[in-house]
């Protein structure tokens, strides 16, 4: 299949956030955020445009990924930058092409390119252990309330990178959704249906 990443550009905006909409509806939760962050995280100062790629096929956006500027801090209160991975999406009716593979692999090689640190994610360890994330207990890295669970990974995006940082995550507020916000940007999109599905269940 022909499939092309580039840089999102803004009249891609609104087609990819309704193949976000798209992508995420029903798998985490009756209906989805993800497009009002996909919305939000664009005029956020932590996002990094440069990293903020779509997959093209036939002129078409069937996919994206974003990352956005993130921090560890220890108990020292030292700070480190890292980068946040999310969202990525595939439209379903593209899902398992190798396209989600093609723009994770993208954005890491880019994000090595700029010299970031390291890319944390919230995710599940079966999909994202093939491109080297690994349980973030493993460098002392825990999410801002002192937790640690297998869905919680990192990846050190050169040998050493993280040498000597361990402490606390903290993403970019941005990442809070208010629901009454969510509820009035959803009226921009076309009425959909929300339902309780087995893969929610899975992820709670
Ligand atoms: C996750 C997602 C981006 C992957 O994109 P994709 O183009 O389907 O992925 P690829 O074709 O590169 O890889 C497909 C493989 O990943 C696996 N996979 C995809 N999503 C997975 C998931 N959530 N959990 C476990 N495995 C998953 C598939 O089973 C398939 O495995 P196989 O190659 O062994 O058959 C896409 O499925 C999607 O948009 N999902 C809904 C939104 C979402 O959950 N995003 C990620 C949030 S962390």
């Amino acid at each position: 299949m022909d499939v092309k990443i580039r840089l999102e550009r803004e009249e891609d905006f609104k087609e990819t956030e309704i193949l976000t909409r798209e992508s995420f509806w029903d798998v985490y939760r009756p209906g989805c955020v993800e497009h009002f962050l996909v919305h939000k995280l664009r005029a956020d100062s932590s996002f990094v445009k440069e990293l903020d790629f779509v997959a093209i096929h036939n002129n078409r956006v069937v996919g994206n990924i974003m990352f956005s500027r993130a921090k560890i801090i220890d108990e020292q209160k030292n700070e480190y930058e890292v980068l946040t991975l999310a969202p990525v999406s595939v439209l379903p009716e593209f899902q398992r092409k190798g396209i989600g593979s093609k723009l994770i692999l993208h954005g890491i090689a880019q994000a090595k390119k700029m010299n970031f640190k390291a890319i944390i994610l919230f995710g599940s360890p079966e999909y994202y252990h093939r491109f080297g994330f690994v349980n973030a207990e493993k460098y002392n890295i825990k999410t801002s309330d002192g937790q640690n669970f297998d869905a919680f990974m990192v990846l050190e995006l050169c040998k050493g990178s993280l040498k000597g940082v361990e402490g606390r995550y903290f993403e970019s507020p941005v990442f809070k959704i208010d629901k009454q916000e969510l509820d009035e940007f959803e009226k921009e999109f076309p009425y959909k249906e929300k339902h309780i599905t087995p893969t929610q269940l899975s992820h709670e």
